[in-house]
Order: structure tokens, then C-alpha cells, then sequence
């Protein structure tokens, strides 16, 4: 383990400090904001086809009914920048208009917002709102259209989107073992457990939104896109979010509904999405079809690896997800290419959704290294072992840290690995699967700012987002170590475009960035300190900022002390700001997290019903912010990836571009009855390349790997390899053993 500074705070397991606020119901919710005018309510009127015109449509049934105060449409709805235009900022900044004019872009996409003066009101109304559309022809599945798919301007995140090193033909050619295959995988929805909600309220020219949003900077930068209005003009208030995987990174359709709902009532219009509008009003992880080709030689090493994607994109929505971007820092090979391409496609938005690219990507890449591994005869930890990179292979570069190799050799040992196990209990027959797991860790920009009051009490705000991952509480632990305080001397406020702007939550960047901006501004807030002091008392002079330390309403420093009060202009508090942005570091290295990921299955011998047993994951994060809340992030994922192996899929009538399980009954995602005892470990370290406290992005690890080890797994206890995820008994059945 590498020395770091970090003796105190930092790393503890400490408990939420919000949690007390969220188990008693006294955290607002976006829902559950009332200001202090009375708020009126809407209700979306969806399209029931995916491409068209809208030829007429008759509010008056809907105007008619008691307390309905305005029913918005194409017609009516106030001047906005076209869809899609201003997205040089990213497509979380463009113009995100909604019924700007009679065109239908997706199904369930808003003809109409009835606004009410209480929901039963505005629902009731809703179901009078009568449409007629003509209806279009429509592009749903990217495998029909394939004729028309292009290269993306750009993957999320990365411009390279095809990438080719090496001969991949001639390599795979004469390569000693061959693998190839065709998978598919799903659309899926982030199925946030808070739905999209927003309250909006115009005063003037000036937009307040209280909303559930990942990010808060670049969704102000879209409601002034949209409207054609100084940013500086929207104000977002998002302290509580409860849950958004992706699904609340940008604006979604309920925001600017509820800035039409206002700008025509003059009142605050509160929208929160039912759980079937967030099927088509809130984005969705696009589908894939994603083909593999990798070769070894007689010696089990990669020699060639070939990894093309098929997806769907939303028009004028540029996301297109980097489904094989993880196999490109995977494993040392001769030759390597990989390639996207979307068809734009008459659905709603597809954008990120928990660990965008790897999520799916390693699904597919990990599932064919197993096979790969099989057909060279090599143990598959073994093989992942013997084919670990020196360096990036794709870039070149050195990596930061990698700790792969002992999350592979930690993991099997923790598991108890005795090579792909596959035996039969009864009607049970049990396998066991593993795969690494790999994601980038990224470093954004932003600020922070750190106040103390005369009292010694420290307030630290940014506009940062808590989706439920911790980020109150490892601020909190960063700001009260750097500052040499116990947490309750400490209140972080989050989630207002009023404090320092920052990166927001999102691909896993978030604890990283904002806790660097803390730790920056407390470091700047302790210098400013100091110089205050030597001021003060010539005594002061020549010391070290480190050790000062905040002693109630003194600050010390040895043996030496002086009152907050005495240090101010008399106006109150001193408050300093601080600053995070990528080093140098993510140029020249290659910043990734890492884990190796085992797991148990049982599947019935007669029916194919398949059972997890148990998961291992080792990960490597670099150093721990805080060991509980880090640890039921890695929980979260290892339980989504028992859902992308097993669950999760949302189905489409290609007929009509519907979403068809638009609801947690028929969407299903893992519970607790699918979810055996999860061991989770993570290696000690410290990454001095990421950023100044050592740790990498680990909110979205714990998902890569865990579906592909399930499914390797699977394939151990049957012998059948299923294509395409999740995998349900029925892709078995035909592969279990006879009976008799
Ligand atoms: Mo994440 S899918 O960037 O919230």
C-alpha cells in the first residue's frame, strides 16, 4: 500500500450524516418541495405512435372541467430553440424543446400537459385531450435499418470511435485458437426508484426549478438553450435525488413541460412522471448487437481481438454508448479493432445508464474471453493473468495504477476458485463463472466553497449532487480531516446553481472531482487562515498551514491560539473557494478501476430456473473515501449486473415502437429474493495519478463484470453458451441434460 497523508476522516466508515434527514421523511424531494405560493399540478397527454403529425387536436373536454387552469400544446406553448440546436455544450446542454411544433418523435412523447389544481383534476382532464395523428413509418430496430447506420460523430466521451492496431486478419488467421460470436443486448431503463420530477415557477424572465438532476450546471445550460435565456437566469435546486443510474444526468421531458405550465399559468407547475411516463418521458440504455471475433496462440495468448457494435440512437440526440470501448484496455494482444454504429431511430432519448459501455460491453467481451480461455485449455483466471497488459493496448500508455492481477489472485483465493466448477446437486446443476471488470476512472472540473463562521463551525457548498451514493457524507469527512474538526462541526450543502459549479454526479467522476474541490478549498481557506493570523500576532509568522487546526471558535496550531472572531472583517464568516481539474496525468496514462468478479449458479436440471448463489468481487479504487458507503456502491452494481445477466430488458413492439413493460412489475430488476450473500472487497491503495487523494471513480465498478461472471457461470453448470442477455430458463431449456 502507498503512504498517503490521510490518518484521520477520510476512509472511516462513517454513517450517512443526511440519513436521519431520509429515514424521518425530512429531505425534500423534488416532489415534495412547496414553496410559498400554491402550486398547480400537470398531467402529460402521451402520443400512442412513435412518428407523425399531429392534424388536430381538441383540448375543449379538457379546459372544461373543474380546476383545470390551462392545457398546453404545439399550439400554445412558448417560444423555444429548435430541438437539439445549441449542442456544441453536449447533448446535456442543448435544447431539449418539447411540443415546439405538430412533429411526434417517439411514442408516449407529450402531445399535451394538462395543468390542474390537483392531480386527480389534471389526470382526469388528461383523458379528455383528444389527438389525431398521422402516423409515420418509423426506424425501431438498428438491425432492420442497418443500411442506414453511420459512424458517430463521437462515442460518450471519447472521439475515437472505430479504432484498428495491429493486422486483426492476419493475426486471427493463423491464430492456433479461434472464437467468434454474435450477441445481443437489451434496451434497458435506469428504473430509478424516485421518478423524474420537477416544480417550475417563473418570476419575470427568471426560471426556478426544483428537480431531480444529476447535474445541475449543464441542465441550466439547457433550460437557457431551450429557452433562449441567460443561464444566469435559471436557478436548479436539487438536494435529494433518489436515484438516477444515468436517467437524471440531463433534463428530461417533465422539466421544460413544467416551465410551459408555469409560463402559461403564472403559477409554479409541479410534473412528477408516473412510473409508466419514465419508460418513454426519461431516457433509456439503447440495444446492441455486438459481434466478437478474438483469437489466441497455442501458448494462450491473445493474438487478435475484433469487437463491433450495433445500436440505435434518438434523432438529434447524439448518444451513442461505447459498448466496446472496454475491450480495448483489457488485455495485451498483436491486433485489435473495434468499431460503433448507430442508426438513428423514432425512439425516446437513449443516453447513459450505469456504467455506460462497460455494462454491455464486458457482458459480451468477458463472455467470449471464457470461451476463449476453454477452447485454449487454460483455467480462465490463469488466462486473464497471462494475457494482463504492461501498458495500455490501445494507447500506448502507461496505466496508473492496475492492480488487476491481485484482484484476480485475491478474488479466486476469497471465493474459493477451483477452475469453472461444474457439478450436480440433485436437480441442481451448480457452476461457477468469473470475469474481470474495468471502467474508466475520469477527473472533471469543479469548484467549491468553505466557510467558517465565528463560531468554528464549517459550511462547505457546491452544486454537486447526492443520487444516493454518499457524496454528503465523504465531503463531509473530507472537509472535517483537511480542517482538523469532527463531522459535526461540519454542514455540506449540495444541489443549488447559487454555489460553485461543479461536474455533477455521473461516470463515477463525481467523489473524486467535487471531494478534491473541497479538499482544495479547505487547504486555500487554512492559508488564508494563517496569513490572517500572522497579522494578527507576528507569533504566527513561519508556520505550516498543515497543522492548523479549527479548536471550537479558535484556530491553533501548537501550542499557539487565536479567536475566529478576532481573524474577520467583523462581517462574519471567512470563506475561501477551491478547484479541481484533470492533471496532466489523464493525458499521458491511461486512468481506469478495476475488479475481478466470480459467482455461483444453480440451475434446475428440469425447468432451467437459474439461481445465484453467491458473488465475489475484488475491486481496485485506489484509496477509500469511506469503507460503508463505498461498499454498498460496489453492492449496487454487483446487483445490477445480477439484473443485465438475468432480469433486466425492456421489450419493444417493433410494430408501434412501444415500450411494452413499462412498469417495476413487468420491468424487472433484481430483489432481494435474487440476491444471495455478496462479498465484497477492496484492495487498500492509493493512486497518486488520479487525484490529490489517491482514490478512482468506483460508483459504477461494481456493475462491470458481475453479469458476465454469472453468465460464465451458467455456461459451466450447462455447457450451453446463451448469446444474448439477460438470459432466462428458457434459452436452456433445449440444453438440459435429458431425463430419464
Ligand atoms: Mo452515470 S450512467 O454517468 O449516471
Amino acid at each position: 500500500m502507498s503512504e498517503h497523508e490521510f490518518k484521520g476522516l477520510i476512509g472511516q466508515p462513517l454513517d450517512r450524516v443526511e440519513g436521519p434527514l431520509k429515514v424521518s421523511g425530512r429531505a425534500t424531494y423534488a416532489a415534495d418541495w412547496r414553496g410559498d405560493k400554491p402550486h398547480l399540478i400537470g398531467f402529460i397527454v402521451e402520443s400512442p405512435v412513435a412518428k407523425g403529425r399531429i392534424v388536430s387536436i381538441d383540448t375543449k373536454a379538457a379546459e372544461a372541467c373543474a380546476g383545470v387552469e390551462a392545457v398546453v400544446t404545439h399550439e400554445n406553448t412558448p417560444k423555444q430553440i429548435p430541438f437539439g440546436e445549441r449542442a456544441k455544450g453536449g447533448r446535456f446542454a442543448q435544447s431539449h424543446a418539447m411540443m415546439r411544433t405538430d412533429a411526434i418523435r417517439h411514442l408516449g412523447y407529450p402531445v399535451a400537459l394538462v395543468v390542474a389544481q390537483t392531480f386527480e383534476q389534471a389526470r382526469h382532464a388528461a383523458s379528455l385531450v383528444r389527438c389525431e395523428i398521422a402516423a409515420e413509418d418509423g426506424v425501431f430496430n438498428p438491425e432492420k435499418h442497418e443500411d442506414q447506420a453511420v459512424k458517430p460523430d463521437e462515442l460518450d466521451g471519447t472521439p475515437e470511435v472505430d479504432t484498428e492496431a495491429g493486422d486483426f486478419e492476419a493475426e486471427y488467421g493463423k491464430a492456433a485458437h479461434q472464437v467468434e460470436g454474435e450477441f445481443h443486448t437489451p434496451s434497458q431503463h435506469a428504473a430509478a426508484m424516485e421518478p423524474h420530477a420537477t416544480v417550475a415557477q417563473w418570476d419575470g424572465d427568471k426560471l426556478t426549478v426544483h428537480m431531480s438532476i444529476q447535474i445541475l450546471g449543464d441542465g441550466r445550460k439547457a433550460f437557457a438553450n431551450t429557452f433562449d435565456i441567460d443561464p444566469e437566469d435559471v436557478r436548479i435546486v436539487s438536494p435529494y435525488i433518489g436515484g438516477g443510474f444515468g436517467s437524471k444526468l440531463g433534463v428530461h421531458n417533465e422539466a421544460i413541460l413544467a416551465a410551459h405550465g408555469a409560463k402559461l399559468t403564472g403559477k409554479p407547475v409541479r410534473i412528477a412522471q408516473h412510473r409508466r411516463n419514465v419508460f418513454s418521458n426519461g431516457p433509456h440504455r439503447p440495444r446492441h448487437r455486438q459481434r466478437l471475433k478474438l483469437g489466441a496462440d497455442a501458448n494462450g495468448k491473445i493474438v487478435a481481438i475484433d469487437h463491433a457494435t450495433l445500436s440505435i440512437m434518438a434523432r438529434d440526440y447524439p448518444f451513442a454508448e461505447a459498448a466496446a470501448s472496454p475491450t480495448r484496455a483489457s488485455y495485451a494482444t498483436k491486433a485489435m479493432r473495434t468499431s460503433h454504429r448507430v442508426v438513428e431511430g423514432d425512439i425516446p432519448k437513449a443516453d447513459s445508464m450505469r456504467a455506460p459501455g462497460e455494462a454491455v460491453g464486458t457482458l459480451t467481451f468477458e463472455s467470449m474471453i471464457d470461451e476463449l480461455a476453454h477452447s485454449c485449455g487454460v483455467d480462465p483466471v490463469e488466462f486473464r493473468v497471462r494475457n494482463e497488459p504492461e501498458k495500455d493496448p490501445h494507447s500506448g500508455k502507461p496505466f496508473s495504477t492496475r492492480k488487476m492481477r491481485r484482484c484476480l489472485q485475491e478474488g479466486a483465493e476469497k471465493f474459493g476458485w477451483k477452475g469453472p466448477v461444474s457439478r450436480r446437486e440433485g436437480d441442481w446443476l451448480i457452476g461457477h463463472g468469473m470475469a474481470a471488470a474495468i471502467r474508466p476512472n475520469l477527473m472533471q472540473e469543479a469548484e467549491a466553497e468553505i466557510e467558517l463562521s465565528t463560531d468554528g463551525h464549517l459550511t462547505v457548498r457546491l452544486d454537486m449532487t447526492d443520487i444516493g451514493t454518499g457524496t454528503y457524507t465523504i465531503l463531509t469527512q473530507i472537509a472535517a480531516e483537511a480542517m482538523g474538526v469532527a463531522p459535526e462541526h461540519v454542514t455540506v450543502k449540495l444541489g443549488d446553481t447559487d454555489f460553485p459549479e461543479t461536474c455533477g454526479s455521473g461516470g463515477s467522476f463525481g467523489a473524486g472531482s467535487t471531494g478534491t474541490a473541497v479538499f482544495e478549498a479547505a487547504k486555500a481557506l487554512k492559508d488564508d487562515l494563517l496569513k490572517r493570523a500572522a497579522k494578527a500576532d507576528s507569533e504566527w509568522k513561519g508556520t505550516n498551514s498543515k497543522e492548523l487546526r479549527i479548536d471550537g471558535a479558535n484556530i491553533a496550531l501548537g501550542n499557539r491560539s487565536l479567536p475566529i472572531a478576532q481573524l474577520g472583517d467583523g462581517s462574519g464568516g471567512i470563506s475561501a473557494k477551491g478547484a479541481a481539474k484533470p492533471g496532466k496525468e489523464y493525458k499521458t496514462m491511461a486512468q481506469y478501476s478495476y475488479g475481478a468478479q466470480f459467482a455461483e449458479v444453480a440451475v434446475d436440471a428440469v425447468t432451467g430456473e437459474i439461481r445465484l448463489r453467491r458473488l465475489t468481487g475484488v475491486f481496485d479504487a485506489g484509496l477509500i473515501l469511506n469503507e460503508k458507503t463505498a461498499r454498498s456502491q460496489l453492492m449496487g452494481g454487483m446487483i445490477f449486473g445480477i439484473g443485465a445477466a438475468l432480469m433486466e430488458e425492456s421489450l419493444m413492439d417493433e410494430r408501434y415502437g412501444a415500450f411494452m413493460n413499462r412498469d417495476l412489475a413487468e420491468y424487472h430488476v433484481a430483489v432481494n429474493r435474487d440476491v444471495p450473500r455478496l462479498d465484497v472487497h477492496m484492495i487498500e491503495g492509493f493512486d497518486e495519478n488520479s487525484n490529490p487523494l489517491g482514490s478512482k471513480g468506483i460508483g459504477e465498478l461494481g456493475i462491470c463484470g458481475a453479469g458476465p461472471a454469472i453468465a460464465n457461470a451458467v455456461f459451466a453448470a450447462t455447457g450451453h453458451r446463451v448469446r444474448k442477455f439477460p438470459i432466462h430458463m428458457e434459452d436452456l431449456l433445449e440444453h438440459l441434460p435429458a431425463i430419464g
